[in-house]
């Protein structure tokens, strides 16, 4: 496996393995790898002859405030990982070879449907910070498909809407929320969490699941939903920042008319510090 730090080794590289006819999946990640992670990179490897990965902690997707400087770096342990896993390049960038005038003066790409709900309304510019990083790292690779884990799933709607509107010729796949076996979603924020918070933390899951049967049950009194299942997250000792049922293609809220959509639960809640969100289809 190769470790590459700048852009042009990068484009060199990949051009190189196309003219010998291999196809190129991208698995961008932010680091601190677990097997969420390593499951994506599967799906990419099943997907095309040659995987990338990105490893870059992306400064414009944090805001201030946020955990950017304590974000898990733990670089040499990810390149084994994904070394075992049979990838071929690790990109692994510095922030000044991917936003050489400074992240503030970094031209934006705003993905205005998606930005202003949900994780976008708590966390302004977390998606502009996204879909930038991501729309670059799509232009320096060029890859034929990119793999993206469902556990952020309102990211996900992000950078399809992006490869949509911006006509870029890649295959989006989303792959599967990996679990603990007591339902925690696994997120490199998990680490954050006391044990005795990490005991607390698949209450998430339990009450995103709740509100799934009452769904799935035909309830269609989402703001009950909604409001039951928060105040079972503030019982078990979460903060929640929200719980919401939305149409899964446009997490919209549903109407009478979207009974038999396709709907997804989607919540976001704190404990003690740590920030964890999760959702689950429902329909
Ligand atoms: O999901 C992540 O880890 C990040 O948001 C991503 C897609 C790698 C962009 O920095």
């Amino acid at each position: 496996m190769q470790t590459l730090d700048r852009i042009d080794a990068v484009r060199r590289l990949v051009a190189g393995r196309r003219r010998d006819g291999v196809s190129v999946a991208l698995v961008p990640t932010m680091g601190n790898l677990h097997e969420g992670h390593l499951s994506l990179v599967r799906v990419a490897r099943s997907r095309a002859g040659c995987v990338i990965a990105s490893v870059f902690v992306n400064p414009l997707q944090f805001g201030p405030g946020e955990d950017f400087d304590r974000y898990p770096r733990s670089f040499a342990r990810d390149c084994e990982l994904l070394a075992a896993e049979g990838v071929e390049v690790v990109f692994a960038p510095t922030v000044a070879e991917m936003y050489p005038a400074g992240p503030a003066q970094q031209t934006l790409v705003e993905v205005p449907a998606f930005s202003g709900m949900l994780e976008g309304q708590r966390r302004p510019g977390h998606f502009a910070g996204v879909a930038t990083v991501v729309t670059k790292l799509f232009n320096i690779v060029a890859p034929d498909a990119a793999v993206f884990g469902e556990k952020d799933f309102q990211q996900l709607a992000v950078i399809r809407r992006l490869v949509r509107d911006l006509c870029l010729p890649i295959d989006i796949i989303g792959a599967p929320i990996v679990r603990d076996p007591d339902g925690l979603a696994l997120s490199s924020r998990n680490q954050y969490l006391s044990p005795a918070e990490r005991r607390l933390a698949p209450g998430l899951h339990q009450a995103l699941d709740a509100a799934r049967r009452r769904v799935e049950a035909g309830d269609r009194s989402w703001a009950a939903i909604e409001a039951e299942a928060c105040a079972v997250l503030e019982a078990v000792g979460f903060e929640p920042d929200y719980v919401a049922v939305r149409r899964a293609l446009d997490l919209l809220p549903p109407d009478g008319a979207d009974a038999a959509a396709d709907l997804v639960v989607l919540g976001a809640a704190r404990l003690g510090r740590t920030r964890l969100i999760d959702n689950l289809r429902a329909g």
